[in-house]
């Protein structure tokens, strides 16, 4: 049995296992001990607490001293596009040049540009390039990550994004989960047929799906001109029959519905949510609906905020996440998500950190194995350069302050 200690940390923080998401003034409580340790036993937590407490007992397999580092949970990202054949930034280029999103989708441009590429690529090409993402995303600290389908848009080329999926689950040492989003806009082909669009994803991707276990979840783009709440509520059923809980595109881009859509099938999430109103936000106060803002995909689009004071007052419960996708987030760099979310969303940095940590957990459903320091738990975790308080991390905002990162107890290379 291989048994790590990591001693002498300055402080170690977001420790517990809380039974649910954090919300209202929760939320802003990280606990955590000063002068601490850390005991790993083949792979996962089995001790912490104060120095002074630590039995010495000699046969560490490797001692590491934190002296002046935070040692943290590692980052929950529960919303990324992170399989996808390439960017595209000559769209963005064309953007800055004045063309609008319609104007780039006329030519062709935006989720179909992806999908045409995809089509074109191997599952083992996508999987390479999926997988040096992965591996980009541990070094930042990121521990667990949800993937989703959507840039297939046909029964083939969707299965083949998943199956890439389930690859990665299978090598990676991050915790994975799998979302199909077969729903994320209609194939040329069906342009005029959305019915008849609808009807593949039911018909023909879910029970394929469905036998072969390819997804944990299921998602729909519920927005003006893609799928309306009825379609997404459709949608959503056909995937719970093949226990497939729900996680929506919300409130991207308008009052889209999705969030009633959302809360009303018991969705664990609903995502997005730069645009809402007061009834929307209580409404999803009222639910045990994760509410998952994603300022990087705000920031890159040029939209308002998601506004999140007025949803964490109002108790909603919320996690932070990437968007990782060539379209509107084209990083999955959860530091530069924890620190818009405090310099523009105006969180605190605790809040930040657990919407980014536990509560991102608790919205991929992995809070029982990573999100927190608790005895049982994977070692996942962050180790930061020297600093002075948790508070430094969102406030040196593009600085790199990971120094080392362990993910199901094995060391990122960084
Ligand atoms: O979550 N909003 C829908 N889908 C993605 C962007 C897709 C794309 O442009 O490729 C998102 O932002
Ligand atoms: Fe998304």
């Amino acid at each position: 049995m291989a048994t790590i200690l990591v001693k002498n940390i300055k402080k170690m923080v977001g420790l517990g296992a809380p039974a649910a998401p954090l919300r209202g003034n929760d939320l802003s409580r990280v606990d955590s001990i000063e002068n601490a340790y850390l005991l790993l036993e083949d792979k996962v937590i089995a001790a912490y607490g104060a120095m002074e407490e630590l039995k010495q007992s000699p046969g560490f397999d490797e001692v590491i001293d934190a002296s002046g580092r935070f040692l943290m949970p590692a980052w929950c990202d529960s919303h990324t596009h992170l399989v996808f054949a390439a960017s595209r930034e000559e769209e963005f280029v064309d953007k800055l040049k004045g063309l609008t999103y319609a104007e780039i989708a006329a030519r062709g441009g935006g989720i179909l540009n992806s999908a045409r590429k995809l089509q074109a690529a191997s599952e083992d090409e996508l999987f390479v390039s999926a997988w040096k993402r992965l591996e980009e995303l541990a070094k930042w600290g990121t521990g667990a990550v949800e993937i989703k389908s959507g840039y297939g848009l046909s029964p083939e080329a969707e299965l083949k994004m998943l199956r890439v999926i389930k690859r990665l689950k299978e090598k990676s040492p991050l915790s994975i989960k799998a979302t199909f989003l077969g729903a994320h806009t209609y194939p040329p082909g069906y342009k005029d047929d959305h019915a008849g669009y609808i009807h593949s994803i039911i018909h023909e991707m879910l029970p394929v799906i469905g036998a072969e276990k390819l997804a944990d979840y299921i998602d729909v783009f519920c927005e003006h001109g893609f799928f309306s709440p009825e379609e997404t509520e459709m949608i959503c059923r056909a995937g719970m029959q093949y226990g497939l809980k729900a996680k929506i595109h919300a409130n991207q881009l308008n009052l889209s519905g999705g969030v009633e859509v959302g809360v009303k099938l018991g969705a664990v999430s609903v995502d997005h949510l730069e645009t809402m109103d007061q009834q929307t936000i209580e409404l999803l106060a009222s639910s045990d609906t994760i509410g998952t803002m994603l300022p990087t995909a705000a920031f890159f689009l040029r939209m308002p905020f998601q506004p999140a004071r007025q949803l964490i007052d109002a108790n909603c419960a919320v996690a932070l996440a990437t968007d990782f996708n060539p379209g509107s987030s084209p990083s999955g760099n959860m530091n530069l998500v924890v620190a818009m979310s405090c310099i523009q969303m105006k969180m605190l940095p605790e809040e930040a950190i657990n919407a980014a940590t536990i509560n991102g957990a608790f919205a991929m459903e992995v809070h029982h194995e990573t999100g927190s320091i608790a005895v049982g738990k994977k070692a996942n975790f962050i180790l930061t350069k020297e600093i002075n308080s948790l508070a430094f991390i969102p406030y040196a905002f593009g600085n790199n302050l990971i120094h080392r990162v362990m993910i199901n107890g094995q060391w990122v290379s960084c």
